[in-house]
């Protein structure tokens, strides 16, 4: 099999400048020179092209930030993701702001019955633009894929909701605003939070992942936002959470997923090499992919 990689370089559903520079600075941290290490056939897509123009304002109607623009990108990145994933390759994609997983899995779900999502991030993104903090999409987006939200973000790639709630496993969790506990609780999510990693280790937190969703779903996306890891490990991220699991806890939990052989698509958000130290936050996302991938030590 072939891995597709494709970069989704969107930055407007979130206020800092550099997100779409995510997908240059993972390839420069020798993404595909290691991955070929590891005998992987690969092909590298390049970048989708999304719009680049946004504003920092709410629109009184929406309650969201650049809606439009947010939107058009994503629908030409789940065109992208549906292309490559019939071809048969896996796709691997670099992101980009977290709003990108709304184009991605819907992309996806097209070729799933039943897909599932495990969403390692300190944020569940969970947000509307009715209960959000800040109007940031990238807040959202996993939200808009389980059919809550805006009609444009539901809609977007294919009527209606790509994933199950049921479906979905959130590891990481430790920044979650009061509206997005509500939905958790509404719609069953299984959530690991920090405190859950911390008393239950990551190991049993993984396998039970793991397991559950191997019963029920016919392929899982693995979306891995790098704030989800703790910010002294990848700083170069636009809203870091203290708290988080480490390079080592992170790099194991990557290393039971290759093991299990589940996942069958990646992606990678919220690099931002503006606020990052010597490209260390896309060096760590690079570790973690080449290990999912089957990189070891020895
Ligand atoms: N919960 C906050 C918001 O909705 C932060 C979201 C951060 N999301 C992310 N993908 N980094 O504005
Ligand atoms: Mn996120
Ligand atoms: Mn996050
Ligand atoms: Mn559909």
């Amino acid at each position: 099999q072939k891995l597709g990689i494709i970069g989704a370089p969107i930055t407007i559903a979130q206020p800092n400048m550099g997100v779409d520079l995510g997908p240059d600075a993972i390839r420069h941290a020798d993404l595909v020179e290691r991955l070929k290490n590891l005998k992987i056939t690969i092909n590298d897509y390049g970048n989708v092209s999304v719009p680049m123009t946004g504003t920092n304002q709410i629109d009184p109607e929406t309650s969201l930030k650049n809606l439009n623009e947010v939107s058009q990108g994503n629908e030409n990145i789940a065109e992208k993701v549906k292309e490559i994933k019939s071809k048969g390759d896996f796709p691997l994609i670099l992101g980009g702001d977290h709003s990108i997983a709304i184009g991605t899995i819907a992309g996806l779900h097209h070729h799933y019955q039943n897909m599932g999502v495990i969403w390692y991030d300190a944020h569940p993104d969970l947000n509307t633009g009715q209960i959000s903090p800040s109007g940031n999409i990238h807040g959202m987006s996993l939200a808009a894929s389980i059919g809550i939200g805006h009609d444009r973000l539901i809609n977007l790639g294919g009527k209606g909701p790509k994933v199950d709630p049921k479906n979905v496993v959130i590891i990481g969790a430790r920044s979650i605003d009061e509206g997005e506990k509500e939905i958790i609780r509404e719609n069953g999510i299984k959530v690991f939070t920090m405190h859950d990693i911390d008393r239950l280790g990551m190991d049993y937190v993984m396998k039970n992942s793991i397991e559950y969703l191997e019963e029920q779903t016919d392929g899982v996306h693995l979306s891995l936002d790098v704030d989800g890891i703790d910010p002294a490990h990848t700083p170069g991220t636009g809203t870091p959470v203290e708290g988080g699991p480490s390079y080592r806890e992170t790099r194991y939990a990557m290393q039971l997923l290759h093991e299990s052989d589940l996942l069958t698509s990646v992606e990678v958000v919220e690099v931002n090499p503006l606020l990052d130290n010597q490209n260390k936050t896309a060096e760590v996302a690079v570790d973690m992919l080449t290990t999912l991938f089957g990189e070891k030590y020895l």
